[in-house]
């Protein structure tokens, strides 16, 4: 018999192959990432262990061309029950010396591929009314930090554009379930890609496996949860920051960022000759 199916992005390592080995044995799958040979492997491991079939879909969601391939994919499969936009990277330095390049692909692949693979998924879904669609943004959606301007942003989008989408399902008494999942620092190549190493940034009781982050979720959707954030600390830690005054909540993330910027080494690069223009002292 078909079984359902399950549509992951950023399926090629953490959080991402994390859903898709705890829903191989249950679920048919479409893995999606650049890295062909890292979801083959994934795919293989499957076939062998569940007898799951196993899509592959090579693509880089920061381009046009492969978001509109994948959704077109995504949208047309009547057994898809699941979407999963996980994939995602982080940037290191202050907005200004990080190059505008790497800025945009990241607002594409956060923004963009999640609007896109989202509205095709809910297209699908929607008529039928079965399905479920989890975002995966991080805790940087509550706490900004400097070094993290358009990772918090485009996080925080996420979380926003989920509880939009939550409001008009529950307007529309659909029974589609969606959920912006909200995970701190999580055992990944997320770092490593990033070239940060973990042990700069804090105790090891922060770090959770991806498959603890995994299981938060998948019972979250089981309980309708909009927002799950995983792990104890950080939810008394998101909850504590978004009740804090706004003055107060900018003099934390502040004190936060000074020891961040200490460990992301950031500098600002202005030459030590260049005029700077006269302070503000309005
Ligand atoms: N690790 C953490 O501490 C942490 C905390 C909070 C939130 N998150 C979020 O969790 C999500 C998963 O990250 P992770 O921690 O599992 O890190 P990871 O191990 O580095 O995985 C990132 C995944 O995203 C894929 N990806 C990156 N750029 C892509 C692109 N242009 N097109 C298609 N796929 C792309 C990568 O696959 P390819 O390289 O093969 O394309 C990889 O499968 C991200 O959205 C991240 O922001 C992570």
């Amino acid at each position: 018999m078909a079984r359902n199916i399950v549509a992951i992005t950023g399926a090629s390592s953490g959080i991402g192959a994390a859903f898709a080995r705890k829903l191989a044995a249950t679920h048919d799958l479409i893995l999606i990432a650049r890295r062909r040979d890292r979801l083959q492997g994934l795919a293989s491991e499957f076939s062998d262990a569940h007898g799951t079939n196993t899509e592959i879909l090579e693509a880089d969601l920061t381009l046009e061309a492969d978001i509109a391939r994948v959704a077109e994919h995504i949208g047309a499969d009547p057994r898809l029950v699941l979407l999963v936009n996980n994939a995602g990277f982080g940037t290191r330095g202050r907005f200004w010396d990080v190059p505008l390049e790497a800025q945009q692909q990241m607002h594409r692949l956060h923004i963009m591929a999640t609007l896109q693979l989202t509205h095709a998924a809910l297209r699908n879904m929607v008529p039928r009314d079965y399905g479920a669609i989890i975002n995966v943004a991080s805790v940087s959606a509550f706490v900004r930090v400097p070094g993290t301007v358009s990772y918090a942003s485009t996080k925080t989008w996420m979380t926003t554009f989920t509880e939009g989408i939550y409001l008009e399902l529950k307007s529309a008494h659909s029974n589609v379930v969606v959920q912006a999942l909200c995970p701190g620092y999580t055992y990944s190549e997320f770092h490593e890609t990033l070239g940060v190493q973990r042990e700069t940034l804090g105790s090891p009781a922060l770090w959770m496996p991806a498959e603890e982050v995994v299981d938060a979720s998948l019972a979250g959707l089981g309980r309708r949860k909009l927002f799950v954030v995983p792990g104890w600390r950080y939810r008394l830690f998101t909850a504590f920051v978004s009740k804090l005054p706004s003055a107060l909540r900018l003099q934390l993330q502040a004190a936060s960022g000074k020891a961040r910027s200490r460990q992301l080494e950031l500098t600002v690069q202005v030459p030590a000759t260049a005029k700077l223009p006269p302070p503000d002292r309005t």
